[in-house]
């Protein structure tokens, strides 16, 4: 049988925020067991373009998968192949660019709801873009903020405004200082390569989400933010430690001590707490790693199975 093609849109009517956040908890359990594989992201380059591929094989599911794209002129498009392991033939074909965009706020609320009490009021974006204002949405589905301040040069009150209208908050436009201080989480979603706040403006107990770099030589968090923070955690070592341009240079500066830096399976596996007390800064850096477009493929194809009972449903 012909893999069935998932566009955006279809994947888009499938998906929503706690869903992808549950299937991401269970996929990171089972990394955590040895239970699934990830495929580190590869690029290459010629001229000004890139292409890199990322991917996952999860066997309680019956599934596997890589994502590959292209990166011209800094814009992606992404496309996940999935395979029925149990026949070991494709699956399923997805245009995945709502995939990134879902699977990037899950991860985000699934560690603030780990992290962040539910008493935060005060949420700061910096980076109105397609993730900063999907995570916005995400978060503000799990947390009662009363205040969200966004900072983007590029971005018009007006058109923050149409955006928000079916949200519970009207955010505002503000600079970053006045949006970092006094809040309770700052997400960083930015296609910046240099640090975008002062850490010296973070309070006590802030949390950090760092999303928008991906290359070791980009960092959007200076090093008073990782030296202040009392741990880092990133989704997978093996990949965060060689992408994430906060980790590489804030460790080539002295600012970030490894034994800060926690992974997904090291809290899954109990070995680390998410967070030590009330007062710590705690940083999440997520770099984007495979098994997250897997998983959320996974639950779109599921989904879409249940919908139309014509579509074969996967079998683990
Ligand atoms: N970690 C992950 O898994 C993951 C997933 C998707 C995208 N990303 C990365 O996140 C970043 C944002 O992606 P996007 O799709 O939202 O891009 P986007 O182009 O839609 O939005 C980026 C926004 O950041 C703003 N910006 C740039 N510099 C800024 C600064 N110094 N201060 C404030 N705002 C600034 C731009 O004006 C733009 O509106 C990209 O670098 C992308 O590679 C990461």
């Amino acid at each position: 049988m012909s893999p069935a093609y998932h566009d955006d849109a279809l994947v888009a009517s499938l998906l929503d925020y706690t869903g992808v956040r549950c299937v991401l908890e269970e996929a990171f359990a089972d990394l955590a067991l040895g239970a699934a594989g990830i495929f580190p992201r590869t690029r290459s380059d010629c001229g000004d373009v890139k292409l890199s591929a990322m991917g996952a094989i999860w066997p309680a599911k019956g599934v596997a998968g890589a994502k590959v794209y292209p990166t011209v002129e800094g814009q992606f498009s992404f496309l996940i192949n999935l395979f029925d392991l149990k026949r070991c033939e494709p699956l399923a074909i997805l245009q995945a660019n709502e995939v990134t965009r879902l699977r990037t706020a899950a991860i985000v609320n699934l560690v603030a709801l780990r992290v962040v009490p539910k008493t935060a009021r005060k949420l700061a974006v910096i980076g109105a873009g397609v993730q900063g204002k999907s995570i916005a949405e995400a978060l503000l589905q799990n947390f009662k903020f009363s205040q969200v301040c966004f900072v983007d040069p590029a971005v018009k009150a007006v058109a923050l405004e149409q955006w928000s209208r079916c949200l519970p908050v009207q955010p505002i436009l503000c600079s970053a200082e006045e949006a970092v201080r006094g809040a309770d989480m700052v997400v960083t979603a930015s296609r910046s390569k240099v640090p975008v706040f002062d850490g010296s403006w973070l309070k006590p107990g802030a949390f950090v989400a760092a999303v928008g770099v991906s290359l070791p030589n980009g960092r959007e968090l200076d090093d008073l933010t990782l030296a202040r923070a009392g741990r880092v955690i990133v989704e997978w070592k093996p990949q965060s430690l060689a992408e994430a341009g906060e980790i590489v240079l804030g460790k080539a500066s002295g600012a970030l001590e490894s034994g800060k830096i926690i992974d997904l399976p090291d809290l899954y596996r109990g070995q680390r707490h998410w967070r030590a007390a009330p007062s710590e800064i705690v940083v999440f850096k997520s770099v984007g790693v495979g098994l997250a477009d897997v998983a959320t493929a996974w639950l779109a194809v599921q989904r879409m199975a249940a919908r139309s009972p014509e579509v074969q449903e996967i079998r683990a």
